[in-house]
């Protein structure tokens, strides 16, 4: 019987983080979740909600009645927000930055780790964020903190935008990113930060298939021992 392992996969944006926990999920037959997501469909339901965010009750009002479900699909995890799909809403600009303005608030950071904790509580897992191995699983099985320069990551997500027939300034990408960066590492709660125990991988020269299979077979030792 393999065992089940809590994998925690940490990195500033677009740094191959979600593409290589999708994947390596599939490989291993784990749940694969995107924490960001949920932080992104916490944005969200402030603006559905018109909750202001400096609004601590009401803030706290809509978080005890959240609901945020993330469900497998063989193309991409659908997020639920109270029961609505947004996943595809959830991706567009202003929610990205929302997310991360949101992501600097104490309450929205323990209901969503409370979130998160209860998930992974079985193991059998991969969950990809900022914090996932400094405060979410502090003892995960395998921490893994990825990182690629500005310039290969601002090159994904424009594919990415492209892909959904998006055409975004590489520039504005670039800002977006520094500024998205900053505002994650310089927050006083969970900041994102390497933990001290976590493998350290630059994806700036590397394909998907090869971050997968580093990874994979870092953990399938693991699973052998
Ligand atoms: O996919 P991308 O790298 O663009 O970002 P994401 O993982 O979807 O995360 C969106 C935002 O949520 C981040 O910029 C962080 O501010 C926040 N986040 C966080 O604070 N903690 C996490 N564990 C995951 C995301």
């Amino acid at each position: 019987m393999n065992k089940r392992f809590v994998i925690a996969i940490d990195g500033p944006a677009a740094s191959g983080k979600s593409t290589t926990a999708k994947q390596l999920a599939r490989k291993l037959k784990y749940v694969y979740i995107d924490t960001g997501a949920m932080y992104r469909a916490s944005g969200l339901c402030t603006l559905l909600q018109n909750v202001n965010l400096n609004d601590e009750a009401a803030l706290k009002n809509m978080l005890d009645n959240i609901s945020i479900k993330i469900e497998y699909a063989e193309d991409g995890n659908r997020v639920y927000l109270n029961d609505k799909n947004v996943s595809e809403r959830i991706r567009e600009a202003d929610i990205t930055k929302l997310s991360s303005q949101i992501a600097v608030i104490r309450i929205v950071r323990e209901k969503m780790v409370e979130l998160q904790r209860k998930i992974g509580e079985n193991g059998g897992v991969i969950m990809d964020g900022r914090d996932i191995g400094t405060v979410v699983f502090p003892n995960a099985d395998y921490k893994f903190f990825m990182i690629a320069d500005v310039k290969t990551r601002a090159s994904r997500r424009w594919k990415e935008a492209k892909e959904n027939g998006e055409i975004i300034p590489m520039d504005e990408i670039e800002e977006e990113l520094i500024w998205r960066d900053e505002n994650d590492s310089n927050r006083e709660i969970s900041p994102l930060k390497q933990a001290t125990d976590a493998i350290p991988i630059d994806t700036s020269g590397m394909s998907i298939d090869e971050q997968v299979d580093m990874i994979y077979s870092v953990i399938k030792r693991g699973e052998n021992a």
